[in-house]
Order: C-alpha cells, then sequence, then structure tokens
C-alpha cells in the first residue's frame, strides 16, 4: 500500500476513507518549518500540506517517493513549483471552494473598517458608550465609496460581484481585460494600477504571491493610494510592506486598514497592533465549517486519484510530462 503523510488536523472523514486504500499517518503539523517538514517526508507516497509547510527543493530532494502533493489552500506559493515539476511530483491546491467565503470576508473587513465595526465594540466595552451622538463614531457610506480591486481571478471577480449589493462602485486591475460581457455583468471596469490606487476609497489584494507580486504595495505604492482610503488585504501577507502600512495609517494618509493576512505569520507588525483603524484577522479567510470540510474532502480526493487510480487531478496545478491521466 503507498503511504500518505497528513499534515495537519483537518475537518471531515477524508482521512479515514483514504486510510482504507493508503497507509495514512497524521501528524499536528504544527512549527515545522522547512526543516520538520525535509525529516518527516522520506518513504511517503502522498503528502497533505497546509500553507504553512514550506515545501522546497530541499524537501522535495528528500522525498524519495513522493508522487503528490495535496495543499490545503488555493494559495501555493509555499511550495517551489518548478522544482515539483523537476523532481515529477504533481501539486494540487483547492481552489473554487472557498471562492464565496473569502469574498465574503473581505467584505466583513470592508465593511468593519467603513463603519468603525471593530473599534465601535471596543469603544462600547471599553465603557465608553454613554448614549446616542449625531457624531458618533461617524464612518463612511458603503454606497458612496469606490472599491479597487486588485487581481480580478475568482476572489477578486466574487468580491466585485458582491459590491452591487451595496452600490458601490467598482474599478479593477489586473494583467489582462475580464471578457467585456464579464465586466458588464460586475459592473466594473479595467483601469491601470497607479489610477486605481489614486481613484479608490478602498483597494483590495487578490493576487498570488510571486517574485513579481511581492511587496506590491510598498511605501510609494501606499503614497499613491488616495488620501484617506483603506487597504483591505485577505490574500498573502508579503503582498505588502507592513512597516510602510503602518507608517501610512499613523501619519493619516490612509485612513485605515483590514488585514487577515501578514508578512511573517503568525507574528504581526506591532505598530499595526496599536493602531485602532485597523482591523486585523488570524488568516480566517475560508474558515468555515462548509469551506474547511470541502478543502479537506479535495485533498483526500486528488490523493485517491494520483496514489490509487493512478491519474491526474483537475485540479493539479503541476502535472508532470511524464505521467498518464
Ligand atoms: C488561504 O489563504 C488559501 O490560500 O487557501
Amino acid at each position: 500500500m503507498k503511504r500518505v503523510l497528513i499534515l495537519g488536523d483537518l475537518p471531515g472523514d477524508g482521512a479515514e476513507r483514504l486510510a482504507g486504500r493508503c497507509e495514512v499517518e497524521v501528524h499536528h503539523g504544527e512549527g515545522l518549518g522547512e526543516e520538520g517538514v525535509r525529516r518527516l517526508v522520506p518513504g511517503f507516497h502522498g503528502l497533505l500540506t497546509l500553507l504553512i509547510h514550506p515545501v522546497s527543493e530541499r524537501v522535495l530532494a528528500a522525498a524519495d517517493r513522493l508522487e503528490v502533493v495535496a495543499n490545503c489552500a488555493v494559495g501555493v506559493d509555499n511550495i517551489d513549483l518548478a522544482a515539483a515539476q523537476r523532481h515529477g511530483v504533481i501539486v494540487t491546491n483547492t481552489p473554487d471552494v472557498l471562492t464565496a467565503d473569502t469574498a465574503d470576508l473581505t467584505w466583513g473587513l470592508i465593511l468593519a473598517v467603513l463603519r468603525g465595526i471593530v473599534s465601535g465594540d471596543r469603544y462600547l466595552r471599553r465603557g465608553d458608550f454613554h448614549g446616542w451622538r449625531p457624531k458618533l463614531l461617524l464612518g463612511r457610506s458603503v454606497g458612496s465609496v469606490v472599491l479597487g480591486v486588485v487581481g480580478p481571478g475568482r476572489i477578486g471577480q466574487a468580491v466585485l460581484a458582491r459590491a452591487a449589493a451595496f452600490g458601490a462602485r467598482t474599478l479593477y486591475h489586473g494583467p489582462s481585460r475580464l471578457p467585456e460581457g464579464r465586466e458588464r455583468e460586475l459592473e466594473t471596469e479595467w483601469c491601470g494600477f497607479e489610477e486605481l490606487l489614486a481613484a479608490s476609497d478602498v483597494v483590495s489584494l487578490h493576487v498570488p504571491l510571486n517574485d513579481e507580486t511581492h511587496h506590491l504595495m510598498d511605501a510609494r505604492a501606499l503614497r499613491s493610494m488616495k488620501k484617506g482610503s483603506y487597504l483591505v488585504n485577505t490574500a498573502r501577507g508579503p503582498l505588502v510592506d507592513e512597516a510602510a502600512l503602518a507608517e501610512a495609517v499613523a501619519s493619516g494618509h490612509l485612513a485605515g486598514a483590514g488585514l487577515d493576512v501578514f508578512e511573517a505569520e503568525p507574528a504581526v507588525n506591532t505598530r499595526l497592533l496599536e493602531l485602532d483603524s485597523v482591523v486585523l484577522l488570524p488568516h480566517i479567510g475560508s474558515a468555515t465549517v462548509e469551506t474547511r470540510t470541502r478543502m479537506a474532502d479535495c485533498c483526500f480526493e486528488d490523493l485517491h486519484t494520483v496514489l490509487v487510480e493512478d491519474g491526474v487531478p483537475a485540479r493539479a496545478v503541476v502535472k508532470p510530462v511524464s505521467r498518464g491521466g
């Protein structure tokens, strides 16, 4: 029987179902780092990883039997895809199933920053609420703002689609334009990156992390954002220079930010922690019972496809040329 290593405690019964067909070992997967993963992988044919697990060239070189890595996330920036290709290892991820929940959480952050939902809660708990006042905690009317979405992929489009319900105007930027019919459906318009930064009251990031997008929002880009606007990031932390963001908010150039992801998770820039107008969440974009169960199920299905059926999953982001399917 082929051997599978599961790095994490996942919802659902996928591990038990796969156990009839493969030898399954579950490791809690925490605090492993590259070296920890490297030490565990020899002898396993399948590996289920979380986004906290680096699957580098060194890990893949040590994985003498590895055929497939099923990454329980849509982002695959924790995996060296070129190295996986060289080592003939299939890599799969979990797109689609988390799109709606991540877009919903993005809107949760947009509403939270525009309407002071979290700072209002803190204000009340501090005992500062002494009655209704006409000027108490005035936010921004959601229907009056321009939302700029950077990265019109699945999640970016789902964020744009929700804007109509709030009456917010939207712009988007990506390397290429969406088909005209889709733009019409989403009631949105393409514009250049700089133009989007200058025109948006809320900029929301939905691009994958790679060499080109690392620190996409650096000090210069943050300065190009409209004065009094907000940055929302539910994609990947290193897209934003966190120290520069803290400075942009502290100086009053930005009115605030909503972040679900951080540059060096689980660490968070200490200046950001002190800013009341910044809403911080612990990377929970896809964290619902339904979605996290579906994500785990996708991974177990893909491990089964490769290791039991000798196939190539439709979700594979790396498909070795040598393998049939
Ligand atoms: C979560 O961040 C994911 O990539 O699925």
